[in-house]
């Protein structure tokens, strides 16, 4: 029996963060959506090399030369991410960027017609961004998780003073996020404006927020850039906990000049007074 994408462990691990998701809360509906770079051994191996175009689909944007040949997984718009883990071929799909950058070739999945979610240019220049930067990146992932959308709603949207009062609610914060956290204030989804918007920031952060709409995470893999939505999400649920009472204890900025020491990280430049 031939594999296919199914049997292979990146795309498993996918569809068990999809379901995780969904029930932590961050993934409504249809709300958030995930595309993973596939390594070509992965492709070879699930995919038969990519040899079985499906159809093809028109994308609505030109992407980035970088991106050229490259095969992502990728949730499918409008699909709910609570049905995605016992559907997985209904809800999610497996694209490879054509040479005229403007055609996605489906390779695997969506088969009930569907395509890819509605935010692929926030997803494809955020790839393009990201690999960039850091040639290991795998991962962008896209939620709505509830205490960010509370935080990004009642704090101030300039970055330092986001970043730095979600640093002060947990020792380990700075260590998950060191660079801070890209902010936009709010805008229209699901158009190449955001889509702009948010790889811009990704020069330079793995976390954007859309201010009343989610978050963007990038990462080398799936737990990189789960892990550092949940840490962020965490800190804003501690923020709002300790919001109603007084603070009798705070992390200052010589704590967390010694948490960068010990742990041999660098907070952005200028943060810390
Ligand atoms: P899609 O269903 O098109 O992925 O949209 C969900 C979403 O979260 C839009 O921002
Ligand atoms: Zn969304």
């Amino acid at each position: 029996m031939n594999k296919t994408i199914l049997d292979c462990r990146t795309f498993q691990d996918y569809l068990e963060i999809i379901d995780n998701m969904y029930r932590l809360g961050w993934d409504e509906r249809n709300g958030g959506n995930i595309s993973v770079l596939l390594d070509q051994p992965d492709v070879d191996e699930y995919l038969c090399g990519g040899k079985n175009v499906i159809r093809e689909i028109p994308l609505p944007l030109e992407v980035d030369p970088i991106l050229v040949g490259k095969v992502f997984a990728i949730t499918g718009t409008g699909r709910y991410f609570r049905n995605t883990k016992k559907h997985p071929e209904e809800n999610t799909g497996v694209i490879r960027i054509k040479e005229d950058r403007k055609t996605a070739e489906l390779l695997w999945g969506f088969s009930t017609g569907g395509k890819f979610t509605s935010e692929i240019f926030a997803h494809m220049m955020c790839h393009a961004t990201r690999l960039k930067v850091n040639p290991k990146n795998h991962v962008i992932m896209h939620c709505h998780p509830q205490n960010i959308l509370t935080y990004s709603s009642i704090h101030d949207l300039d970055e330092e003073s986001f970043t730095k009062d979600l640093w002060r609610t947990m020792t380990e914060e700075v260590i998950v996020f060191p660079e801070g956290i890209g902010v936009l204030p709010w805008e229209l989804c699901g158009t190449n404006k955001i889509g702009v918007d948010t790889a811009e920031k990704m020069k330079e952060y793995r976390c954007v927020i859309w201010t009343l709409h989610g978050i963007y995470g990038a990462g080398d893999d799936l737990d990189e850039a789960f892990g550092l939505i949940e840490t962020v999400e965490k800190a804003c649920m501690l923020y709002l906990m300790a919001l109603p009472f007084e603070k009798k204890q705070v992390i200052t900025d010589e704590n967390l000049k010694e948490i960068a020491e010990g742990f041999h990280i660098t907070p952005k430049a200028g943060y810390l007074k």
